[in-house]
């Protein structure tokens, strides 16, 4: 039996690092062949070098995702080299600075709107076309636990990944006559570098147990396994829906 996701095309953002490459590394295992996509250079072809390494396909393009002209070549590559796109994980985001919201950086502000939403939306307004082109498609777009509720101290986070929840559900409307599926994933947290940068690389285990009611951190691949899902065909009635993946985090 194949993979989950053979034969698939998968573009993927925020491949050099963290969740993305848990993704990408877990798609390839799972038959698909990978356009990865990441403004860090050397971080992303470490992803590619890995995927080769344990046998599978993939391709990467440095891309800054608030860039419409980086986005436009990331989808042009993954048509370049694989002729089409299956799926999408819209995935590269940042943290950004700590601060409340009248004390809230306003340059800040915008470079975490540009990249965790605006990047979102530029992803999809390119991928979209060449989904409808290719009769139907799987868009993944990673949320967070902050896609449904606040944290103090992270307005820019939270408003953007509220935001691209709208976003999702809206495309999924747009888009459900061609056959193209839209979700969202809402993380809780897991151990990468964004969430050692935001809670400490020895007190992660310590500050995170005691908010989630399975009393552990999770890791990338765990939260990798809902995108894989999301993107293959088993999840074929799933449109417009966000998944929470988060140990229960915010049951109820
Ligand atoms: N780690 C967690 O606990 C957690 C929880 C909930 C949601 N998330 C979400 O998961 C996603 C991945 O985060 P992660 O934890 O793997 O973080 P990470 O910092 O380890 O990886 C993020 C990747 O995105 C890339 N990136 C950032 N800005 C970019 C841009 N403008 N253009 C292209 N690439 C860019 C970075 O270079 C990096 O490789 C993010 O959207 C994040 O908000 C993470």
């Amino acid at each position: 039996m194949g993979g989950l996701l053979e034969n698939k095309i998968c573009l993927l953002t925020g491949a050099g690092s963290g969740l993305g490459r848990s993704a990408a590394l877990l798609a390839a295992a799972e038959g698909a062949k990978l356009a990865l996509g990441d403004w860090d250079d050397e971080g992303g072809r470490e992803t590619v070098r890995l995927i080769a390494e344990s046998g599978g396909e993939s391709v990467f393009l440095k891309t800054d995702v608030t860039k419409s002209e980086n986005v436009k070549a990331l989808v042009r590559n993954a048509l370049d080299t694989y002729g089409r796109i299956d799926c999408a994980v819209n995935n590269a985001g940042v943290e950004g600075a700590r601060n409340k919201t009248a004390d809230y950086d306003e340059a800040e502000w915008r470079k975490v709107i540009d990249i965790n939403l605006t990047g979102v939306f530029l992803c999809m307004k390119y991928e979209l076309p060449e989904m409808v082109k290719a009769g139907g498609g799987a868009i993944v777009n990673v949320g967070s636990t902050a896609s449904i509720g606040g944290v103090a101290t992270m307005p820019a986070y939270v408003a953007s990944k509220h935001a691209i929840l709208g976003l999702t559900r809206t495309t999924a409307m747009e888009y459900g006559e061609h056959n193209i599926r839209a979700n969202i994933i809402f993380p809780g947290s897991f151990r990468t570098p964004m969430s050692e940068r935001l809670f400490g690389v020895d007190t992660i285990e310590e500050t995170v147990k005691p908010l989630t009611p399975m009393r552990r951190l999770a890791t990338a691949d765990e939260v990798a396994e809902s995108i894989i899902w999301l993107c293959s065909d088993r999840s074929s009635w799933v449109s417009g829906s966000g998944m929470s993946v988060d140990g229960a985090k915010r049951a109820g």
